[in-house]
């Protein structure tokens, strides 16, 4: 088969992404497929192409999306399809997904900026403090911020309103990693720990004003708990049969999901660490 794979120039950037993405076109290659990468400049010649592969960062606002739409249009197998990505970026509407559907996570409201006290009253004795505070778009950790109190938030909550006109705001689960499983056509594909910096709250935090991300450790999929592995399965059925990475927070009070992302990092070395067929894994699904 043909197969696209769609990057852009900062993908190659990280040389252990760099790593990764060759690791994809050999193990492709040598399944006895094509494997081209294919940047914004090449979106027009998409419909030559049987199946296409996203790896630069998508949102509705993206080119990977205006690609990732154009290709299910012409008919190719695509990971990540459309819906994958509006569902996964908004994290509005993950806040809904997961209360229709059950999924356990942190207490959440959504905000629209009403500072009067009853509504103040309510967020404080829904949430407690700290609070964390979201854009519905951030993507690394860039719009994520935490209020201890209630000047914090007031202040926080006003800057972010100008990005955007609805904010998440969810009560803080501290913890020493985030989860982070690997999902492939609802089943889990590699488990690994992110873990936050010292000093830090957020798998990339700011500390003494330098931006720094904590290390990366795989897990053999099959060491998976079972209650993860049942939560990780019904929240990637209610988003698609694509490829996936959940965040999720493990609490004295069980496990607790904090995002479900489409096109999921994948560094030689990282997520690859303990299981290395995840390669042949997803170009088969990718083609099949
Ligand atoms: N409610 C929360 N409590 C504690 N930490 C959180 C909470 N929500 C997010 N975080 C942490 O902040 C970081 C980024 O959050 P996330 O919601 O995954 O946004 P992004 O899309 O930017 O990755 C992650 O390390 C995550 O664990
Ligand atoms: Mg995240």
């Amino acid at each position: 088969m043909k197969i696209a794979c769609f990057v852009e120039a900062y993908n190659f950037r990280d040389s252990s992404e760099r790593r990764a993405l060759s690791k994809f076109k050999s193990t492709a290659e040598s399944m006895g497929h094509t494997f081209e990468f294919i940047y914004k400049d090449d979106i027009p010649a998409i419909k030559n192409y049987e199946a296409l592969f996203i790896r630069a960062t998508t949102d509705p606002s993206s080119s990977a999306y205006i690609i990732s739409r154009l290709a299910e249009q012409y008919g190719l197998k695509v990971i990540d399809e459309p819906h994958s990505i509006r569902t996964c970026s908004n994290k509005a509407i993950l806040h809904d997904l997961f209360l229709k559907n059950n999924i356990p996570a942190p207490k959440s409201l959504l905000f629209t900026g009403d500072y009067s006290t009853d509504s103040m009253d309510a967020i404080f004795k829904t949430l407690g403090l700290p609070v964390i505070i979201k854009t519905p778009y951030t993507r690394f950790s860039s719009h994520v911020e935490k209020a201890n109190n209630e000047t914090e938030f007031i202040a926080i909550s006003k800057h972010l309103l100008r990005k955007s006109g609805i904010l998440v705001l969810q009560e803080y689960v501290p913890s020493e990693f985030d989860w982070r499983v690997g999902m492939l056509r609802n089943e889990v594909l590699y488990l690994c720990k992110y873990c936050i910096p010292t000093g830090g709250w957020k798998v990339k935090s700011k500390i003494n004003g330098r931006n720094v991300w904590g290390d990366t450790i795989a897990m053999p999929r099959d060491s998976i708990s079972p209650e993860l592995k049942e939560i990780c399965i019904n929240l990637s059925k209610c988003v698609g049969e694509g490829l996936y990475g959940l965040d999720v927070k493990e609490t004295n009070d069980g496990y607790k999901v904090i995002e479900i992302n489409d096109n999921p990092s994948i560094y030689d070395g990282h997520e690859d660490a303990m299981d290395t067929d995840i390669y042949e894994k997803i170009i088969t699904a990718l083609v099949s």
